[in-house]
């Protein structure tokens, strides 16, 4: 494949904002997750000094919390102030204690160094509930809801300015779904209330990319919002957690894009393009397990959805599979930056998430390298390059259908603060390697950062470090310059005259 891209064609500049990450309140993510006040490695306030340290390594800009499909019947006053009352959250039928609840939360986000990105309850929750708990976040000292957090210790404001107005409320297995006429008129209100009690905030709506769904969402309330929310899990194994093996999520590469182009398309047809951004805050290759949760059928033992959950956490189900479709899918929001302005891998920590904690210690898996590989090396300018002879390939898919896919994904990115290039480029091939030809306008030397393992099934587990990031120098950049990209890896080639 032959790269061109010149610094005379840019797409944009990224936000930041693309790295973000996403909690929940699902089986280990926050309580013995992040949250873990009993364990040695905790800091004063319960939070694991391992894990926030991991997150601050991988420069997490901003973290949507508390769901998630927790979320939607979660009262946020639940979790604030001296009295916590256990409460049954009826999402995950399990008891949530209200230990960790806003305060705790946005302490967390101070240590990471990111931005709260609150997701409100949209199910059984009201617009003025959703209002209350933006008073008591970004309110001075005005009204009943800013006294309360003042009394609980916090003078000055939290500040949130992200917030999303609900939770995936179109689908079946949330509580509280909506219909898109009920969806429109409570986002309507909600808007109203929550601009009316801070206007700076910006919000977003839970959407994805159906045409009818948005219609009437966007035609009564674009003009209140800032974002348009939406999610994707390609692997949807939440019945199963039957993994797919690593062709067939390489196949699940060709469909990366679709629901941005379809959103954006309908932003477009609106008139909405320059005012509305894509957040896609839900992503991951593999859909969460969570068998028999979301179900009125009657006779479902607890055991037999409380204990699958467990298996999220086998490290072995994160290979370069994993890795190499998180590339593909971050490529993917670079190309269209100028819509896709926020997206959050679900989750960070434990289920399907890049971090894994033990009591001991942490595992990164091998999608944390690709965040780290990205936010430390790429530029954050996104060039509008093209190619020349893309390789593809015939995968298959469920060791069935046979799929066209490209096996070659690449992203070209200058700096605003500096000389040099860097070029995402991953190889999907599962045994080969691929050979890259670079034409650019550069000078400097080349160095080359890679994620792979020795395996395309290669994994990181307690004590085991297959997959991770290396370091080569391939000497001074000349144009036409070839490399080899090994199979299954991802790379970020700089070329710099001082790289860093
Ligand atoms: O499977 C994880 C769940 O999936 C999240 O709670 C929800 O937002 C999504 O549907």
């Amino acid at each position: 494949m032959i790269i061109h891209a010149n610094k005379g064609r840019s797409i944009g500049k990224r936000d930041p904002m693309l790295y973000g990450q996403f909690i929940e309140h699902f089986h280990r993510q926050i309580y013995g997750g992040v949250y873990d006040p009993d364990s040695p490695l905790s800091d004063e306030d319960g939070l694991r000094t391992d894990v926030i340290e991991a997150m601050r390594q991988i420069k997490v800009p901003v973290l949507r919390w508390p769901g998630g499909c927790f979320v939607s019947s979660y009262h946020w006053m639940d979790g604030v102030g001296t009295e916590r009352i256990p409460v049954f959250d009826k999402a995950w039928r399990v008891e949530e204690p209200n230990t960790f609840g806003t305060d705790e939360y946005i302490k967390m986000c101070r240590k990471i160094g990111c931005e709260p990105y609150i997701c409100t309850n949209a199910g059984t929750g009201t617009a003025e509930e959703m209002s209350d708990w933006m008073e008591y976040c970004n309110l001075e000292t005005e009204g009943k809801y800013a006294r309360m957090r003042i009394r609980n210790g916090y003078t000055e404001p939290h500040r949130v300015r992200y917030w999303s107005i609900g939770n995936e409320n179109y689908g079946s297995w949330e509580i509280g779904a909506k219909t898109s006429e009920e969806w429109s008129c409570l986002v309507t209100e909600a808007a109203k209330m929550l601009k009316h009690v801070d206007p700076t905030a910006e919000l977003t709506a839970a959407a994805l990319d159906d045409l009818d769904w948005n219609v009437a969402l966007l035609k009564k309330c674009g003009s209140f919002l800032d974002w348009i929310s939406i999610h994707g899990y390609w692997d949807a194994i939440h019945q199963t957690n039957a993994l797919a093996d690593y062709e067939t999520c390489m196949t699940y590469t060709n469909t990366i894009e679709d629901s941005v182009r379809r959103v954006r398309g309908l932003l477009t047809a609106m008139g909405l393009e320059n005012r509305i951004r894509i957040a896609f805050d839900e992503w991951n290759l593999r859909g969460w397990y969570h068998p028999n949760v979301h179900t009125i059928r009657q006779g479902v033992a607890k055991e037999e959805y409380l204990i699958p959950r467990d298996d999220n956490d086998i490290n072995s189900s994160y290979t370069m599979a994993d890795a190499v479709f998180a590339a593909c899918f971050l490529n993917m929001c670079h190309r269209n930056c100028d819509i896709v302005g926020m997206a959050a891998f679900a989750p960070v920590v434990n289920t399907r998430g890049c971090i894994y904690t033990y009591p001991e210690g942490i595992v990164k898996r091998s999608t944390y390298h690709v965040f780290d590989l990205y936010v430390n090396h790429l530029g954050d300018v996104v060039l509008n390059g093209w190619t020349e002879n893309e390789p593809w390939k015939i995968y298959r898919k469920h060791g069935r259908e046979e799929c066209r896919t490209s096996v070659l994904d690449v992203v070209v990115t200058a700096f605003s603060d500096k000389e040099g290039y860097a070029v995402a480029a991953v190889n999907k091939d599962p045994d080969e390697a691929a050979e890259i030809r670079i034409d650019l306008e550069a000078a400097g030397t080349v160095r080359i950062y890679t994620v792979n393992g020795p395996d395309k099934d290669s994994y990181n587990d307690i004590g085991r470090e297959e997959v991770q990031i290396r370091v080569r120098n391939a000497g001074e950049y000349r144009w036409g310059m070839k490399l080899q990209l090994e199979p299954h890896s991802v790379n970020v080639i700089e070329i710099c005259a001082d790289p860093a």
